[in-house]
């Protein structure tokens, strides 16, 4: 390609979404990977849409969350037509356990604000919880159930985001690190004007930063931190579970190809995205108190994934402050997977000078450091 209108650094599910969705409205599309798509946070994630389970007040974060979710169903059947994937999205929603004292008050909150604010939130009693799950922990205390928080196959959705996005024309470079962003000076302005590879230039005067963890050694604001994510799959035998189940300290997500996926730890350990005893034993600790046969399933896999988290964990969105024509889509930190349909609707809207659907002033990358400087 010769020089394509947009430039995306970085092939995880949201660069991906940004390309497949530009490419479908006209956009000359040109994606660089340093490894291969898809193969970092969006291979590692679990796939839960889950933005209710974890929210603690109604905040734009939370609207954010909630929107590319309402976007899934569609998402997931326009990559259907266009590839023929089918990523599993399911609707069962997420069962939230009380197993501890210590567990209640969070959940009692958690009920009492989104109950309040009309959110469709369900108090369920142990009895309750274990006849339509009955493979949890006996000794449940009671939970909570979020019919509106689902699931994707993470996996299936980059496969499907990639065939997508090479149907549509998007030109796709793997194994091919950013060096550096290249800026021009026009009359006091600084303006992208492509980027430097260990494999050559490639110029455009659009370019979106969607690299995850590795964003922040591109580009010095804003600084992102890799957060690691420890994971397992075993295999789950009947009956399967059907609901995504969390408690607070793991969860447990069950898959259609009958494994069951369970999660997770939080470390800062730089970019080591190996498993230890430790982690695992975390994990397993974790996923027996919510469902105790889990100690004897057989086990399928273990891995690791890199979150990329900015100090305040909320993700950037928009256009540099120091830059024109650059812009940001990272630090989605847990949300990867969940912000993807709408990330790329609302990049595509600003690089392409529409209104973004959604007011994403509270994730401006001029928050993080007014003093951006040029790179
Ligand atoms: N989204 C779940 C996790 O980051 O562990």
């Amino acid at each position: 390609m010769n020089r394509p209108d947009l430039l995306i650094i970085g092939g995880g599910v949201i660069g991906l979404s940004i390309a497949w969705q530009a490419a479908r409205r006209g956009l000359q599309v040109q994606l660089i990977e340093r490894g291969e798509v898809g193969r970092e946070a969006a291979h590692a994630a679990g796939g839960m849409l889950a933005p209710l389970a974890e929210a603690d007040c109604d905040d734009p974060f939370l609207r954010l969350c909630r929107q590319s979710r309402s976007l899934y169903r569609e998402f997931s059947t326009e990559l259907l037509g266009a590839t023929g994937i089918d990523v599993e999205y399911r609707t069962d929603g997420t069962l939230f356990l009380s197993l501890k004292d210590e567990d209640d008050e969070e959940l009692q909150s958690r009920y009492n604000w989104q109950n309040e604010a009309g959110i469709d939130i369900e108090l369920l009693t142990a009895t309750q919880i274990l006849a339509i799950e009955p493979s949890l922990n006996p000794a449940v205390r009671w939970g909570l159930r979020f019919p509106d928080d689902h699931q994707v196959n993470n996996r299936l959705l980059i496969k499907a985001l990639h065939a997508a996005a090479l149907t549509a024309g998007v030109d796709i470079s793997t194994r091919t690190t950013v060096l550096s962003l290249l800026t021009d000076r026009i009359a006091n302005r600084t303006r992208i004007s492509g980027v430097e590879t260990d494999r050559g230039r490639f110029t455009s005067s659009q370019v979106v930063l969607a690299a995850g963890c590795w964003s922040g050694q591109i580009h010095p604001r804003p600084q992102v931190t890799p957060v690691r994510g420890q994971m397992m799959a075993v295999e789950m035998d009947s009956p399967p579970l059907q609901h995504v189940i969390y408690s607070s300290r793991g969860y447990l997500v069950p898959r259609r190809d009958g494994s069951l996926i369970g999660g997770s730890t939080t470390e800062i350990v730089g970019y080591d995205r190996r498993n230890t005893p430790a982690g695992m034993a975390s994990i397993i600790a974790n996923c027996v108190e919510m469902m105790p046969t889990f100690a004897r399933l057989s086990l399928l896999e273990t891995w690791a994934g890199l979150r990329p988290r900015v100090d305040d964990q909320l993700p950037v969105l928009g256009a540099d402050p120091a830059i024109d024509g650059l812009f940001h889509a990272t630090g989605q930190y847990r949300n990867g997977i969940l912000l993807a349909p709408l990330t790329g609707q609302l990049l595509v809207d600003l690089i392409t000078g529409e209104t973004p659907s959604f007011d994403l002033t509270a994730f401006s990358p001029a928050r993080l450091n007014a003093s951006t400087v040029a790179g």
